[in-house]
């Protein structure tokens, strides 16, 4: 029970980040000098996945043309010091598969996965949300939750702790401890009041789902704001077999808001780009 594929759903339209994000998606927004998106394609692949499954929507193209050689570039700078600054681009681009499917209406993040499962079939897979920049030090979160889910081959959510006043934008979890930092949950409620949290975990852009979510979020009702959530589809399948929550080592940052974003760039900035790129 190998992991190969990682989804990552990016149709959504950055509405937080506008103007910046009135005609390029919010993917390619940059930390430093690299989108957002090559940070957690690189995350995916130094966790061995490398069939990488776009959900996409329109005025996304940046995204797959990114993913793409670029002929003209590479004629203009073939033999100059700049060859540098796309290796680890060309790098991803070669050891990657692509694909694509278009979200045709913006229904919600279980929606969007929901939509993936073409690209995914019937195997395990992880999900990554490429506004959650994950920086860690040794193995990337989902290194991390790969290696959890060889152990104990359910699904896994990826939890940190998050302040009374920004739980509402979370989904949270209640669970009972299973192990250092892992947890069996219990109960899960997207975006709940302060007063409704089960406590103050929540979940960020890191998921790994066995195959059988796509049953159920075939079977989830509308929930939250009126969108399939997968937080829904996986209290299901917490109650009917098991789901992790993973206090993951490392930092991650809200890269869907500004405060995150120029925290992100601060931290990336002094961590791999001032003694020179
Ligand atoms: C989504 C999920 C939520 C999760 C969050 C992490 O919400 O629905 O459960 O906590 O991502 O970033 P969104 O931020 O897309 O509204």
């Amino acid at each position: 029970l190998m992991i190969h594929k990682c989804l990552f759903p990016v149709a959504g339209y950055g509405t937080r980040f506008l103007p910046a994000t009135k005609s390029s998606p919010k993917e390619m927004l940059p930390v430093v000098n690299k989108p957002l998106i090559e940070y957690a394609v690189q995350e995916a692949v130094d966790a061995g996945l490398t069939r990488i499954g776009f959900v996409t929507g329109r005025g996304k193209r940046a995204i797959e043309d990114h993913f793409d050689k670029n002929y003209e570039l590479e004629d203009q700078i073939r033999g100059t010091g700049k060859e540098d600054l796309i290796q680890p681009t060309r790098d991803l681009i070669d050891a990657c598969e692509f694909s694509y499917t278009r979200q045709k209406e913006m229904k919600g993040l279980g929606h969007a996965i929901l939509t993936g499962e073409t690209l995914i079939g019937d195997e395990p897979f992880a999900v990554v949300l490429a506004d959650d920049l994950c920086i860690a030090d040794g193995d990337g979160v989902l290194m991390q939750m790969v290696k959890l889910f060889r152990q104990f081959r359910c699904s896994i959510v990826a939890v940190e702790e998050v302040p009374d006043d920004h739980i509402h934008q979370y989904g949270v979890v209640a669970g009972e401890p299973l192990k250092d930092g892992v947890y069996r949950i219990t109960d899960m409620i997207e975006k709940p009041s302060k007063d409704e949290a089960p406590s103050n975990l929540g979940i960020i852009g890191r998921y790994i789902l066995t195959p059988d979510i796509f049953d159920q979020l075939r079977e989830t009702p509308p929930g939250k704001n009126g969108e399939l959530q997968i937080t829904d589809a996986l209290k299901k399948q917490a109650q009917e077999g098991c789901v992790l929550a993973y206090r993951f080592k490392g930092r991650r940052f809200d890269c869907g808001s500004i405060d995150g974003f120029v925290d992100a760039t601060n931290h990336c900035y002094d961590k791999f780009y001032k003694n020179g790129f």
